[in-house]
């Protein structure tokens, strides 16, 4: 037995099912720039990223040299009941670079679930009300209020919260209303949908992606999210957007909510902001996240290494220009992807920002149905090929490199998806490989 398939053995006896989102039977050891190592020296191009959190790379050097720097004299291990440079640094630093009014305040934690959570529930104090909008497939936690105000979960199974409303994403691919412009008319759908429920006067908080990663990176039409700005300012009630996946340089802005030049109430951060280590952030008005003491603890939350590290994160995102960046490798990325289209009937699409790209698989584009089968085997050819990338949606493959991904990576990144498309289109990959990896 190879170690990877041993250390794979190991796993599945002690390690939790219920963490698990597997596609693929990856071990890998170690990690360099865009790449991942698995044992033995097999290097896999990282389409994903770890789902973005690795979005400056493995093994950044200025993120090296700022965790190793902040765990050689670490001032306690969390901000709860002392303040040390790097928290207050972070914070005022994550507000220079956070537009927004008037006077706020940052709450830090572990995942994106918890600034999300800690969001949800701090409208409800800040507001005196209960009910929570969000969208359908859309994704905002794996516990806790995150989780059951995420449509994706909810769509699996769980429980929803209780009062919450899911709105219908606007999806320019796959429009939900008719009309001369089906595309506007979707988007109108969808803010009618909204604004029904905000007229009623008791809903605490409406929380959106600025791109709906996990329900299948679905860029919403222009002027959506402004749009939703202003019916929330309307009816005072603020507006979350959630940036942990799609934020913070991969759009090929800083902000991805930018793409629709509009200014959330709130934003949450996370993934990238801890360049793989554990952090996340929310930024808010005062009188919302400033609310009672010990409301919302985690001992080691504004621990001096995640700090250090967050910093770094923004100090890097700024110095090397990685928003302009990934724009430029984005483009390229999407450019190469449509270059394929011509010869493969299957890719119905492909759409996105910067390094947040999506493309859809379809059984044929006469009929645009989604091909959820394919592009289980799609994923599994391109791990044999050497790229790790995971699908979204059921059927869209989502595209999440680091930000730093050379050119020439990104050529690399065409090529081999291009060949696991056609080698999976064409029956080349077998059901009983794919069948232990539902992914979801
Ligand atoms: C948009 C969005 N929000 C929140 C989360 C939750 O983040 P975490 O898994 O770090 O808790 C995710 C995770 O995929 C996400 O995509």
């Amino acid at each position: 037995m190879t170690h990877a398939a041993s250390l794979l053995e190991r796993d599945a006896k002690v390690v939790a099912g219920i963490e698990k989102l597997r596609f693929f039977p990856i071990a890998v050891v170690a990690g360099e720039g865009s790449w991942l190592i698995e044992d033995g020296g097999r290097r896999l191009l990282d389409l994903s990223a770890t789902w973005t959190a690795c979005g400056l790379g493995h093994g950044h050097p200025k993120i090296t040299e700022a965790i190793t720097r902040a765990a050689q004299r670490p001032a306690g291990a969390g901000g709860l009941s002392a303040v040390h440079p790097d928290s207050v640094g972070f914070a005022e630093e994550l507000l220079a670079l956070t537009p927004g009014d008037g006077e706020r305040r940052v709450y830090f934690g572990h995942a994106g679930t918890d600034a999300n959570d800690v969001v949800l529930r701090a409208c409800r104090h800040a507001t005196g009300r209960r009910r929570i909008v969000a969208f359908k497939l859309g994704y905002h936690g794996g516990m806790g209020v995150a989780m059951h105000v995420s449509g994706v979960h909810i769509a699996a199974g769980a429980q929803p919260d209780a009062g919450l409303y899911l709105a219908t994403y606007p999806n320019p691919f796959r429009p939900h209303a008719d009309g001369d412009d089906p595309v506007a008319a979707t988007a109108q759908a969808s803010l009618a949908e909204i604004e029904a429920e905000l007229a009623r006067g008791d809903v605490a908080c409406v929380m959106a992606e600025p791109i709906l990663s996990d329900g299948g990176l679905i860029v919403p039409p222009k002027g959506f999210l402004k749009a939703l700005g202003e019916l929330c300012r309307k009816y005072e009630t603020p507006l979350a957007v959630d940036e942990v996946k799609m934020g913070l340089g991969r759009p090929g802005l800083l902000h991805c909510f930018q793409l629709d030049d509009m200014v959330p109430d709130i934003v949450t951060f996370g993934k990238v902001i801890g360049a793989g280590l554990p952090l996340s952030a929310a930024v808010g008005p005062k009188e919302i996240l400033d609310g009672p003491a010990a409301s919302a603890l985690l001992t080691t939350a504004g621990n001096p290494i995640c700090t250090a590290v967050g910093r770094q994160v923004l100090r890097t995102l700024v110095e090397e220009d990685l928003p302009a960046r990934a724009h430029a490798a984005g483009e390229r990325f999407m450019a190469g992807l449509r270059e394929l289209m011509p010869a493969s009937d299957v890719i119905g699409d492909v759409r996105g920002h910067g390094l947040a790209i999506g493309l859809e698989l379809v059984t044929d584009r006469a009929s645009m149905t989604p091909d959820h089968k394919l592009t289980q085997k799609v994923v599994y050819r391109a791990f044999e090929l050497g790229a790790v990338v995971h699908y979204v949606g059921g059927n869209v493959l989502e595209i999440t490199p680091p930000l730093v991904i050379t050119d020439r990576e990104v050529d690399q990144a065409v090529d081999i998806l291009g060949r696991a498309i056609a080698d999976a289109a064409a029956g080349r990959v077998d059901d009983e490989k794919v069948a232990p990896f539902a992914g979801w």
